[in-house]
Order: structure tokens, then sequence, then C-alpha cells
């Protein structure tokens, strides 16, 4: 086996984007991937509804770029839409050749509908789609000889020119610093290239439907390295969790409504959708989001009511079989009775800028996935185009390695992670008050509705706990914990001061201080 401190390509996350860029590379390359925690723990498996493409005659490519450009408010970045759009059909076809067992109907594949499409375009895996994909995909990996998975390896920090032995200056990306979480030491990894698939950001808020290590980790050290950072203020609010006081992140896919569910009023089941969007249930999510927010707050409730009963158990047993027994589980009978929902944080539209390489500023660092902003989401993201997205760029990254591989010498003698002036934390405690605070005023001051005060109220807590956060970093040793907590922080700021940029409302990012849209659609773009 090739040590795994030293290989060609480096990639930092096992999901959708990382294991497609690493099942691209390995006929060629020896690819070393790692992962925070298990290698099947980011949003990859987690997903429901399923990936978005034209399959079915009748639907058209330019259909599916104008519904991604319409969802995305004309942020989007048309080239990388259609990019992505073209290659999506292409995408499906290799999942398939993985062995993905798509949902089928008389021989067909089946697609189901999710807001904001006009045509039927979804394949998916009954309810279950992403975790149908990360088996598939880990399951490929692990049987490559040429890539070595490493679980329960932390990344701190990129490994840069000014890692050096020698300094140089040059800018490039050597590598990673990673937290091994059996010996709680800091090893150093290297490679030619580096490829960030880090996945998001939602755990920046009190309510995420997207799991515990969603904490801006890449983002916020590709960065820290010198990246541009764009549109952070685009953080999606699905409309739709589950709203239960003890199972706070459980999804109720978009597809229930593309299958026919109604949002209700729970006293009065009066259906409100069609008073905000003659698209009723079927509006994009900022849309749909704003209206059960609206609605919540205007009646003091504490959620809202999706019902899909009328279409029978039959039906929703057959169609949401997972969603149906977890609910079974929590008292709740889908076919029977509507689920009580709210929205809650989803995705995170910004990210580290990327051109169609799938390169970022740096040399030798790669991005792909949720980490990054293509284009492709602009201010809002079309349902099911993310996964999509993961593949085309993960292949993206694969192909401009190979191709420019003469391009990417192999890094010089880097530094050590030097532990010498820092002591065992005595204080965990300030880890854990911190991260609550910020998740929380990030919930109530940068939420689905926001105003210049709220925003500006959150930039003064993170000027304070920033202070703390690195005076603490600078101090003691690292440890996982604390690096989730100063990027949490780092991608919060990200957050607040894009916010505070945007002097509109438009997408996912709504104001009371600028209502209207403005109307030429600029990008929110960070320098370091
Ligand atoms: P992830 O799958 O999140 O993987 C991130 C990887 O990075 C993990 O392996 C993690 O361990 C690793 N990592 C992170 N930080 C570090 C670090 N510091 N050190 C080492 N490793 C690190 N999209 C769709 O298109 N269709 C859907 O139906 C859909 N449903 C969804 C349902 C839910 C509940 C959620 C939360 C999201 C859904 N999405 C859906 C969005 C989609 O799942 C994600 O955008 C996508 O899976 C992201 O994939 P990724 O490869 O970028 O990152
Ligand atoms: C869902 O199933 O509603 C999620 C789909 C997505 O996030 O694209």
């Amino acid at each position: 086996m090739t040590d795994p401190h030293k290989s060609d390509v480096l990639i930092i996350g096992s999901g959708a984007a990382g294991l497609t860029a690493a099942l691209n590379l390995a006929d060629r390359f020896c690819v070393t991937v790692l992962a925070k925690g298990g290698l099947a723990e980011g949003s990859t498996a987690w997903a429901q509804g399923g990936i978005a493409a034209v399959l079915e005659p009748g639907d058209t490519f330019d259909s599916h770029i104008e519904d991604t450009m319409i969802a995305g408010a004309g942020l989007n970045d048309r080239k990388t839409v259609e990019f992505v759009v073209e290659n999506a059909p292409r995408a499906i076809e290799r999942l398939i050749e993985l062995g993905v067992p798509f949902n089928k109907e008389g021989g067909d594949l089946h697609l189901t509908r999710e807001g904001g499409h006009s045509h039927r375009r979804i394949v998916h895996v009954n309810d279950a789609t992403g975790w149908a994909v990360q088996e598939a995909l880990l399951h490929a990996a692990q049987a490559h000889d040429n890539i070595t998975l490493v679980p329960d390896m932390v990344v701190v920090d990129l490994a840069t020119s000014k890692h050096e032995q020698r300094y140089s200056g040059a800018g490039n990306v050597w590598g990673v610093y990673a937290v091994n979480r059996a010996t709680g030491r800091v090893e150093l990894f290297t490679a030619n290239a580096t490829i960030l698939a880090t996945g998001g950001a939602g755990r920046t808020y009190l309510f995420s439907t997207a799991p515990r290590g969603a904490t801006g980790d890449g983002i916020a050290m590709a960065w820290r390295a010198g990246c541009r950072i764009s549109n952070m203020e685009m953080m999606q609010f699905h409309p739709t969790c589950l709203y239960n006081l003890d199972v706070k992140n459980f999804l109720i896919t978009e597809a229930v409504r593309g299958e026919g569910g109604q949002l209700k009023i729970p006293e009065t089941g009066y259906r409100f959708m069609p008073d905000f969007d003659p698209r009723a249930e079927l509006a994009p999510r900022d849309i749909v989001a704003r209206a059960i927010d609206h609605e919540i707050k205007r009646l003091g409730l504490d959620y809202v009511h999706l019902d899909i009963s009328h279409m029978g158990a039959e039906f929703v047993t057959h169609h949401f079989p997972t969603i149906y027994e977890k609910l079974k589980g929590l008292g709740i009978d889908m076919t029977r009775e509507p689920i009580p929902v709210v929205p809650a944080q989803h995705y995170t539209c910004g990210g580290i800028v990327i051109d169609l390489d799938g390169r970022t500023d740096l040399p030798h660092l790669y991005a792909a996935g949720e980490c990054t902003e293509s284009g492709l989401h602009g201010a809002n993201r079309l349902a099911s185009n993310s996964l999509l997205e993961c593949f085309v760029f993960g292949e993206a990254c694969a192909r401009h390695i190979n191709t420019h591989w003469d391009d990417l010498p192999p890094p010089p003698p880097i530094r050590p992670w030097d532990e010498s002036r820092v002591a065992d934390s005595d204080e965990e405690v300030v880890i854990k008050q911190n991260w609550t605070e910020i998740r929380r005023f990030m919930w109530n001051y940068v939420g689905i509705v926001r105003t210049t005060k709220r925003l500006e109220r959150a930039a003064h807590r993170i000027k304070l706990l920033t202070g703390e956060v690195e005076d603490y970093y600078g101090h003691f040793r690292v440890t996982p914990d604390l690096i989730e907590l100063r990027n949490l922080l780092q991608t919060s700021d990200l957050i607040v001061r894009s916010a505070l940029h945007r002097h509109e409302s438009r997408g996912l990012h709504y104001t009371l201080d600028y209502p209207e849209t403005l109307p030429v659609a600029v990008d929110t773009v960070l320098v370091p």
C-alpha cells in the first residue's frame, strides 16, 4: 500500500464530489481521500429527492437551463449552467454503470417533479437517493487499488508555499495539515494537486437539514489561504423540515409537494400557497420558504401542515417509504394526517470561486461540490441540481489534472506542524458556549428575512467572538471541535459580510431595508 501522506492527488471529502473526482483520477494516479468522520457522513448520504437531468422526449436542455436561471434570479453564470445541464444525462449514465438502482416505471427511469422545474426530470431511488449514490461511489472507490480512503482525519488548514522549508512565496497549495482523531496529533499530507470537496456550511444555523459536519471547513480554509469567496449571503432554507422537538433536522423531500402535497394552515386547513405564487407549492424554494415564514409569523404558529394524505395510502407508501417509516416511528401517519413542517437551512449556494475546470485562485488547488461557487446556482439553487454539480465538477477537476499533469510538479519539502508552543485546553466549555451562540444569532439575525440592523448585530458578535476564538486557537492544541468552531465563525463572518454588501433583495437574500431587485445581477465577491 502506498503512503497516504504522499500522493499524486489529495482529495478532502468523501461525498459525491470527492469520490467522483477520485474515481476519474485513479486509473492513472495515486489518490488519497480524507474525511473528517466516517466515509459516509457528509450530506450526500442524506439526499432524498434525487438528481435533475433532461431524460425524456418533450423536455429540453433549454428548459432545464431556463428553470435554473429563473430559480437563481439571474445571478447564475449562463455558461456554467449550460455546461452542467448538458453534462447531466452522461453523469446519470455513469451512476447507472456504477450500479445506482434508480427507480423505473415500465422499463424507463421514473422521473419525479420538484419545485421550480417545468418538467418531470428528477431521477431518484425511492426517497433515499443520496444513500444509494454514496454506497455505489464508496463501493467503487474501495475496490480501486489506487484510491486510499482515510476516515477520521480532520483537516486544519491547507499547506501552502508559506509552509515550504525554503520559503518561496509562490502561493502554491501542496496539501494539508490534519488532526488524526485516534492520536490527536497533526499529520502532513502532500500531493501535486489538492481538491477541496468538503461540502456546505449549514451548521452555522441553529436549525439545518445538514449533517453535524457541515461547518464550512473547506470554505474557511480556502479563504485563509487566499481564495476568493462568492455569494455567501445566498443561504438556502428548505421549506419543509419536520417540526419535532426531539428530531430537529429531518427533511421532508420536495418531491412530496412534487407529487401533490399541499401546504395548509393547521387550524383551518386553508391552502395558502396559491395566495403567494401562481405555481403554488411548486414555486422555487425561496418563495415557498418565505411564504411559510410569513404565515408562521403572521398567525403566531409553531409550524404549518404539509398534507399528501389525499393521494391515498398505496401511492404515499410506494413513493415515500423512508419518510413514511420515519414518521410512523414518531406517531405520524402521513397516509391519513398532515405532517407538521417548518423551514430550515438546507444548502450553501455560495463558496470558493472556481472556473469550469474546478480551478480555484491558487495554483495546484481545485474544488468541487457544495463548498464552491461555480456560477450554477446563482441566488437560489434549483432543487436536485446540487448532486448533479458534484458529479459534473468532480469530473471536471479530474479532467483538468489529467490533461495538465506536466504543469503540476511534486511538492518541495514542507515543514511539519509546530505544536511546541501550545498546551492542552483546560476550558472545553468555551467551545460549546461559542458554538451554540453563533448558531443562535445566525438563525435570529441572518435568517430568511433580514434587516441591516440585524446583520450589524450579528457582525458585532462575530467580531467579539473572533478575538476570543483566535486567542484560544493560538494557545491550545487543536482539536476537531476547535477546528470546526473556528471555521463556523469564519464562515458566519463571510455570510454576514456578503449580506451587508448586497443592497437589494434577490433570490435567497431578502432584506426589508432593500426590498427591490436591482436591474443588473452582480456577484458578491470577497477578496482576502
Ligand atoms: P458532502 O457530501 O457533504 O461531503 C463532504 C465531505 O467533506 C465529507 O466526507 C466530510 O467528512 C469531508 N470534510 C468536511 N470538512 C472536512 C475537514 N475539515 N477535514 C476532512 N474532511 C472534511 N441535493 C440534490 O441534488 N438532491 C437532493 O435530493 C438533495 N437532498 C438533500 C437532502 C438533505 C437532507 C441535505 C442536507 C442535502 C440535500 N441535497 C440534495 C444537497 C446535496 O446532498 C449536497 O449538496 C451534496 O451531497 C454535497 O456533496 P459534497 O460532495 O459537496 O459534500
Ligand atoms: C429534497 O428532496 O427536497 C431535497 C432536494 C434538494 O435539496 O435538491
